[in-house]
């Protein structure tokens, strides 16, 4: 039995180093280098090739390297009836909340602007936003988004959440389902997009949703590119209905040198960072899980195919 790290795009060295630490008995194969494709019963995946899972007739789990599954279900030569996997674990959270809430504090203290400034050498001091004036509404009340949620109200914005189901969450009020969309975005100065990528998603952050915001609105997406519809982004960044936004990422990664968005004075820019899997903190449930595997065990942290995420 062996374990399959196939993630082309990925540094692979700390992960393996983290599971010989944990198991040194451990068989680990990294793609393309993967010895008799008969013994791979985990692949650990991130971005694999398509169709090549299908050379590994005794699969029995394909992990994803992180919180989302679409790079691994977008494969339409998928092997059937092999469970899918991905991260749940409290770094992940950890990350992203600091990562949101950075980039809120950013937009509410207005440090680009002063960033710009500072090239300019003005000293020119403008009144900040106030965290209780501003509200920030997450799309997607999941592992990462009903953290968030929950340490923005700590710092004390108003907090909205949807979801497909009502969650309660102190402090933040709940909308849930298609119909509570508009009313949800109505009150929402700053977007936070940490929805999963999956048919009933995909291109969500489009023209009907920002008219539905109030001008002037902030958008942080750290969920996928593909959310994000970017014609009618960058339109209604010019409109000015849209302030800016705060994005990590993009339809293409990495975003092309050619690409719009790199000079838009009003786009912050990062490279698919907000949160990032961490070897030590994450390999120990990839490692329970081949365990589970061994013994037969159900596995943990398994998605729903059919609902996508
Ligand atoms: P999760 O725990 O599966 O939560 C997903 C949330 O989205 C749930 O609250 C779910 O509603 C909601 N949702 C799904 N489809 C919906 C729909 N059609 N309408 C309304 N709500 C819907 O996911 P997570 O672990 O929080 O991660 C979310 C996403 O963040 C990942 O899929 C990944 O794409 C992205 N991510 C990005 C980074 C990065 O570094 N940029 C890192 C990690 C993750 P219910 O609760 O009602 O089911
Ligand atoms: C990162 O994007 C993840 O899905 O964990």
């Amino acid at each position: 039995m062996a374990l399959l790290f196939i993630a082309p795009d990925l540094e692979i060295p700390p992960y393996v180093d983290q599971l010989q630490a944990l198991d040194p008995e451990l068989d680990i194969r990294i793609w393309p280098e993967i010895g008799d494709a008969d013994d791979i019963e985990l692949a650990l995946t991130w971005n694999h090739p398509l169709g090549e899972l299908r050379n590994f007739k005794n699969l029995k789990c394909i992990a994803s390297f992180g919180a989302g599954v679409d790079h691994i279900l977008r494969d339409p030569n998928l092997p059937q009836g092999v469970q899918v996997t991905r991260v749940v674990q409290s770094s992940m959270p950890q990350f992203m909340s600091e990562f949101v809430i950075l980039s809120a504090l950013n937009y509410c203290r207005q440090f680009d602007i002063y960033k710009n400034d500072k090239v300019k050498k003005r000293w020119k001091p403008r009144i900040p936003l106030l965290a209780r004036d501003i509200c920030i509404s997450i799309m997607g009340m999941g592992q990462l988004g009903a953290d968030a949620a929950t340490k923005l109200v700590q710092l004390g914005f108003t907090v909205s959440g949807w979801s497909r189901t009502p969650k309660t969450i102190p402090g933040v009020l709940s909308f849930a389902g298609d119909d509570a969309l508009a009313d949800f975005l109505s009150q929402a100065n700053i977007l936070i997009c940490l929805l999963p990528l999956t048919s009933a998603t995909k291109g969500i952050l489009n023209r009907n949703t920002f008219e539905k915001l109030p001008p002037g609105a902030y958008l942080i997406n750290v969920a996928r590119g593909e959310h994000l519809v970017e014609k009618d982004f960058l339109d209604a960044l010019e409109c000015g209905h849209l302030s800016g936004a705060c994005l990590d990422v993009f339809n293409i990664e990495p975003l092309p040198e050619d690409h719009p968005f790199w000079d838009h004075p009003n786009i912050m820019i990062t490279p698919h960072i907000s949160s990032l899997t961490d070897p030590k903190a994450v390999m120990p449930q990839i490692l329970d899980n081949y365990h589970r595997i061994i013994s037969g065990k159900p596995l943990l942290h398994v998605v729903d195919i059919e609902r996508g995420y």
